[in-house]
């Protein structure tokens, strides 16, 4: 790293809004504790748009199999986990000692930023609000790359310099809470300049299964060359993270994975807790990812349904940044005056009418002013359009 040109004016710790209100929740759901704040009952009828899970899953195999493996609870897991590492690297593409199994996306992302306590990071942002708590964990200075509106995507001169001055950058694609991808070609670029800075750039491919399919993952720069073009070698300044929570709708689980050069893997296992990944975890994995059929259902009804829906929205008036996830980022372009500048009665407008949207109080750079919501199966997407359908004729 390059040490002379920190700007240490730059460098601003994350820290949630101070008139957050403390009735907003910091992830999704929640759902009692938001109807009672709107004084609605415990029984209002709620379609949950605020989580980004898959409504296709989990497989309908998931419950036989997990009851057929209960015998295997009376004993400790592999602490090597080598089946579910040996079937991860089969269907990445590089090898099992470049594979570390976790505990959801959340222990990989804790586990990425322990090998660089006391440094120096950037975040992108809005981001997940996870990488910011796993730095304090580990006293790592954060300073934050905003995403540039209308688009949300990233100004490549702050990145660069960032690039040269930060120990790490922590970057999703696609974005959560943004849903827009930066493209694979452009992290490579910035690659080459993260080996010669000495930065390293980890990148959260939690929902990189719902893109288009044939979307690259950045998993090329850590295969044998010569599998990716402007590879010479296997990059040791690139960690992917990855969770199998959203694709396979099993958030209670606890399934995730790092890919990464073999010996920033060996770090890793070092300091992971023992037995991290429970046995019907791990014994889950390898049917999981055989699992093609799956797959292909979840790209066809996520194409299907956001073509569906995303330009009826558009046509109502409603600004979305693209997205290539299953979910999207929505505001109303002509917003009625007291509504100005956050999407608080929208968001109640939506509650009352069985909608439950995610806010964005705590997103840095959002501050309330968006409203996340899923992409879900036809019939609740006609609900969700019905709602907007009819905020859009009260407030015209
Ligand atoms: C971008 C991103 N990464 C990681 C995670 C954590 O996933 P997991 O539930 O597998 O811990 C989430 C969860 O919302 C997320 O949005």
């Amino acid at each position: 790293m390059e040490e002379e040109s920190v700007d240490e004016e730059s460098v601003d710790r994350i820290s949630l809004p101070t008139d957050l209100q403390p009735f907003w929740p910091s992830h999704g759901g929640q759902r009692n504790a938001l109807l009672a704040h709107f004084g609605l009952p415990d029984t209002h009828p709620l379609l949950d748009f605020s989580t980004n899970l898959n409504p296709l899953g989990p497989p309908k195999w998931v419950a036989a199999q997990l009851a057929s493996l209960s015998a295997g609870l009376a004993l400790y897991p592999d602490p090597t986990y080598i089946n579910a590492r040996r079937a991860i690297a089969d269907c990445e593409g590089v090898s099992p000692d470049q594979v570390c199994l976790t505990n959801g996306g959340s222990e990989a992302i804790f586990l990425a930023a322990s090998l660089f306590a006391g440094q120096k990071a950037a975040i992108l942002q809005p981001a997940f609000g996870e990488y910011a708590r796993a730095c304090d964990h580990y006293r790592i200075a954060i300073t934050q790359l905003p995403l540039q509106q209308p688009a949300f995507l990233p100004d490549e001169s702050l990145i660069r310099d960032a690039i040269r001055q930060r120990d790490l950058i922590l970057i999703a694609r696609p974005n959560n809470p943004t849903a827009t991808l930066i493209p694979a070609e452009t992290i490579s670029r910035w690659l080459v300049l993260a080996e010669q800075s000495h930065c390293t750039l980890i990148i959260d491919e939690a929902f990189i299964d719902f893109c288009e399919p044939g979307e690259p993952s950045l998993v090329e720069h850590l295969q044998q060359p010569p599998l990716h073009q402007s590879c010479l070698h296997q990059s040791r300044h690139l960690i992917l993270l990855r969770s199998m929570t959203k694709l396979y709708t099993l958030p209670g689980l606890r399934l995730g994975y790092i890919l990464a050069h073999a010996d920033l893997i060996q770090r890793l296992l070092a300091r992971q807790m023992p037995w991290s990944v429970n046995y019907l975890a791990a014994e889950l994995v390898a049917p999981l990812l055989a699992d093609r059929p799956f797959l292909q259902a979840t790209a066809h009804w996520l194409r299907t349904e956001s073509d569906w829906l995303l330009p009826q929205l558009l046509a109502l008036g409603y600004r979305i940044p693209t997205p290539a996830a299953n979910f999207f980022l929505l505001q109303d372009a002509n917003p009625p005056a007291e509504e100005q500048p956050s999407a608080d009665a929208l968001f109640r407008h939506l509650l009352q009418q069985g909608i439950l949207a995610r806010h964005t109080h705590n997103f840095t750079g959002l501050n309330g002013e968006w409203l996340r919501l899923a992409i879900r199966s036809r019939e609740e997407n006609r609900s969700l359009l019905a709602a907007l359908q009819s905020w859009r004729e009260q407030n015209r």
